[in-house]
């Protein structure tokens, strides 16, 4: 490629990062309302579309558990397109319940307000002297600044990398293996998924258009607003593909394949549909979630990956503390 084309396709792809940007900049506090419900209620996880949140959590408490139980005192998380930071905050507060005493955090995003947002609600954890919580605002295409191997637990969750230019992916998976010394938690859009409009409920939407060829997605509100960004939605195999290069693939499921579709929607459907289907459908999911054909029509695509060689440093880790 030559340098020229270089700085050519640098400057689209900052264009198409502003508009991103843009987006959720002006969704600002709306965003966090729509993703996570009550800001005040870390874990609740009790919207129509919880499960996928209720899954991604249960699997993040795993690891936090399985790092104190190696004798480890501190740890370090770092959430890449952290939005309002409402994954860190999580993450900060069961690791200070499982007893760290030294707990580095630190979300960024390339949305201003989304950053401004995360600082305000983690002001509480912030203050306490055995946490050291911080926002920035930063591109996930640039460099981070973490050292090598510092990183415990970073997280990219929910279509951060559905906004990346898929040609950026292989350098941001070397990044991410760099900091890494334990694991990287994404989520993404299955190229299967039911139709989202990101930061506003589907109901609001006139008319929306997925274009895999160009990886845009336009989409029309019903006030007449329209926004227009960069998305991919990934098949499974390609997700694994751009990670497996730089970590050991650990886990690989379709989250939420039924239970958006089948819970009985409580603005429309009667009280006496709302009991027993849910336990059905956490079986369903269950035997079906790592089965191809479904995980790429799961309404996210959940990848788990080890930094290469991690049990090895877990031992020695282990054996220092005892
Ligand atoms: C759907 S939101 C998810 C936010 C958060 N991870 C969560 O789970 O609630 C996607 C986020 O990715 C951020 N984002 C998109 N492109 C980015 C980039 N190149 N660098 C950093 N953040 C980015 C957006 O600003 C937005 O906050």
């Amino acid at each position: 490629m030559s340098a020229r084309f270089n700085d050519a396709a640098e400057r689209l792809n900052e264009a198409a990062g502003k508009k991103v940007a843009d987006i959720y900049n002006r969704a600002g506090d709306h965003y966090a309302a729509y993703a996570d419900g009550d800001p005040t209620q870390l874990f609740a996880f009790d919207g129509m579309h919880a499960y996928a949140d209720r899954c991604v959590w249960a699997l993040l408490e795993k690891k936090l558990v399985e790092l104190k139980a190696t004798g480890a005192t501190s740890v370090s998380f770092l959430d890449a397109g952290c939005g309002p930071g409402t994954w860190l905050r999580r993450l900060v507060v069961r690791a200070r319940a499982l007893g760290f005493t030294h707990i580095v955090a630190r979300g960024f995003d390339i949305a201003e307000a989304q950053i401004e947002r995360a600082r305000l609600l983690a002001r509480d954890l912030s203050s306490l002297p055995d946490v050291r919580i911080t926002f920035d605002v930063a591109d996930l295409s640039a460099r981070l600044p973490e050292a090598d191997g510092s990183v415990d637990i970073a997280l990219c969750l929910y279509s951060v990398l559905s906004h990346l230019p898929v040609a950026s992916l292989p350098d941001i998976a070397k990044e991410m293996a760099r900091v890494t010394s334990g694991h990287f938690i994404t989520t993404v859009r299955s190229v299967g998924s039911p139709p989202t409009a990101f930061v506003e409920s589907i109901e609001n939407v006139r008319q929306l258009k997925q274009d895999h060829v160009q990886d845009r997605c336009e989409i029309e509100l019903s006030g007449g607003r329209h926004i227009s960004f960069n998305f991919h939605l990934f098949t499974a195999g390609e997700l694994r593909g751009y990670f497996a290069n730089d970590f050991d693939v650990e886990d690989m499921r379709g989250l939420d394949l039924f239970h958006s579709r089948f819970l009985p929607d409580p603005r429309w459907s009667p009280a006496y549909l709302q009991k027993g289907l849910s336990d059905e459908l956490v079986q369903l999911e269950e035997a079906h979630a790592s089965n191809r054909a479904f995980m790429d029509r799961a309404a996210h695509l959940l990848l788990v990956v080890r930094c290469k060689g991690a049990a090895k440093l877990r031992l020695v880790h282990s054996a220092k503390a005892g």
